[in-house]
């Protein structure tokens, strides 16, 4: 155990406190089917609108069991790692497949230490106004800029030869071709190719490698960070290579080094929402990588997704909707008239959990911990509970409507010292391991994302010149 671990035992004991309870509470719902085998393609699945219930790949990086409640990383329980691990081990975890040895990590370690340092990649981002910029705006600003320094894949000799991506269209019957082909198609960027100058295999690794997903996971860290100081009219600070990643972000986020408290808050918040499933922001990524496009444009799409209020951007309206409240006593009223006006509740629902989050199982908690020493969370928390009573009372139990990732996390980084307007850009610094993860294990069988859609327009319409239309001018 870590001396962070060591120092913070109460927070260990908080999260094996909400396990317990997790466990007790969920442990008469039935288990879900999942499967831990080679799946038998093609497979039969009911899918509706947005693919909800599509099944679009198989993967071993994470499991959620949405009617448990239940979240596992390569296996190993979230409370679990919560408890135990840190951001670098899950990281690491979660792109290789296993828990790293001493040796591993520390490699790994340093490969992130290495990468935290953007010198070339801020001084470009700052020619940019980037303080009126949207933060997950900037964030995505910053991403393209480390695509230009670590990769020279805009020039010829680097792209790779031509996918020979097996699409379908819409016309087609939908499995024209065995899945994968004649023969697996793979794409190759070794030596099963025409050669190619050393510097393009370089750069081939370099825009989908492990040195890219490194490069990433450091690099969201040190942009954001950025991207808050920008905002604050403050200069970009230089990146503490003896903190860990959790402590070194918020050092470069607040100008502050965390307490041993804070950091280790932080590393638990950073390995709750690395990764989850195909939501909509990783499905992203794995779309725009299966083009062949680069892990850099990828992750740029990831971070676009998550910017919608849906999704990631959900946090910062939790925390506006608690200031708008003010009060637990207003929240009845407050309720009443967002159903009136069919409003949802920023922070409820979930497209899989139709059970309580188990990350905000944790967060939770550790926003009460929080709100005993910081007067704004404590305001947030107060009317949070309540809220989250009413909401339950209401939806839980009929609608399956439970509090979500982002309901606790805005009062969790409001007590750290982040400005909301920073609560989605932390987000995608988590995330960006699981959508470097899921994007490297599709490449392995990468096969181009090209669903279809159910045409009900008119068919056979003869054409009429516009000299002969009719209809208003
Ligand atoms: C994340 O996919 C992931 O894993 C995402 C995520 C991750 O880690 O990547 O977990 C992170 O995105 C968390 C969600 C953050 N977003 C919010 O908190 C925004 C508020 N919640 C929702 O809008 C909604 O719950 C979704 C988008 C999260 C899920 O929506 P679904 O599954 O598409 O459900 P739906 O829109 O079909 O709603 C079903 C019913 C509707 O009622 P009817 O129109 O049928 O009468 O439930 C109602 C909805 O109105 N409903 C809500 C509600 N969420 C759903 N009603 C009130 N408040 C809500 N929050």
């Amino acid at each position: 155990m870590s001396a962070l671990h060591h120092e913070t035992s109460e927070i260990t004991a908080i999260i094996l406190k909400a396990a317990e309870r997790a466990r007790r509470e969920t442990s008469n719902e039935p288990e879900a089917a999942f499967v831990n085998r080679a799946v038998n393609w093609p497979v039969a699945c009911e899918v509706g609108p947005g693919l909800e219930g599509a099944i679009a790949c198989e993967s071993k990086v994470g499991y959620v069991n949405g009617t448990k409640g239940w979240l596992v990383y390569r296996g190993y329980d979230i409370f679990d790692l919560c408890a135990y691990s840190t951001f670098e081990e899950v990281s690491y975890l979660l792109i290789h497949g296993t828990l790293p040895t001493a040796a591993q990590l520390r490699d790994f370690n340093r490969r992130l230490v290495g990468y935290r340092h953007l010198p070339w990649t801020l001084s470009r981002m700052m020619s940019f106004p980037v303080k009126e910029f949207n933060a997950m705006a900037g964030l995505r600003l910053g991403v393209s800029m480390m695509r230009q320094r670590l990769t020279y894949r805009d020039s010829e000799s680097a792209r790779p030869e031509p996918a020979t991506a097996i699409g379908t269209d819409e016309d087609s019957i939908p499995m024209e071709v065995r899945p994968y082909g004649e023969e697996h198609a793979k794409y190759e960027f070794g030596p099963g190719k025409a050669e190619r100058p050393e510097d393009a295999r370089k750069t081939q690794d370099a825009a989908f490698g492990l040195e890219a997903c490194c490069h990433l996971i450091s690099g969201l860290a040190t942009i954001t960070a950025a991207v808050a100081r920008l905002r604050e009219e403050k200069l970009p600070l230089e990146p503490d290579p003896e903190l860990s990643h959790a402590a070194n972000f918020l050092y470069m986020m607040t100008g502050r080094r965390p307490t041993p408290l804070e950091e280790r808050i932080m590393d638990v918040a950073l390995i709750l929402h690395a990764d989850h499933g195909m939501n909509a922001s990783t499905f992203a990524c794995m779309v725009v990588a299966s083009t062949l496009s680069d892990i850099y444009w990828a992750v740029g799409s990831g971070i676009s997704a998550l910017n919608g209020p849906l999704h990631g951007g959900a946090n910062e309206m939790v925390v506006r909707t608690l200031q708008e409240i003010g009060s637990p006593k207003r929240v009845n009223a407050w309720f009443n008239r967002a159903r009136a006006r069919k409003q949802r509740v920023m922070g409820f629902g979930h497209r899989v959990y139709k059970a309580y989050d188990p990350r905000a199982r944790v967060l939770g908690p550790l926003a009460e911990y929080l709100a005993r020493t910081s007067k704004p969370a404590g305001r947030l928390y107060g009317v949070a509970r309540a809220l989250e009573d009413k909401v339950i009372a209401e939806l839980g139990h009929s609608r399956k409507i439970f509090p979500n990732v982002d309901f606790f996390s805005g009062i969790v980084y409001t007590a750290l010292g982040i400005d909301p307007g920073m609560f989605t850009p932390c987000f995608a610094v988590s995330r960006v391991s699981g959508w470097t993860a899921r994007t490297m294990e599709y490449l392995e069988n990468n096969r181009i994302f090209r669903p279809r859609a159910m045409y009900t327009g008119d068919m056979n319409l003869r054409y009429v010149p516009v000299r002969k239309r009719s209809g208003k001018e």
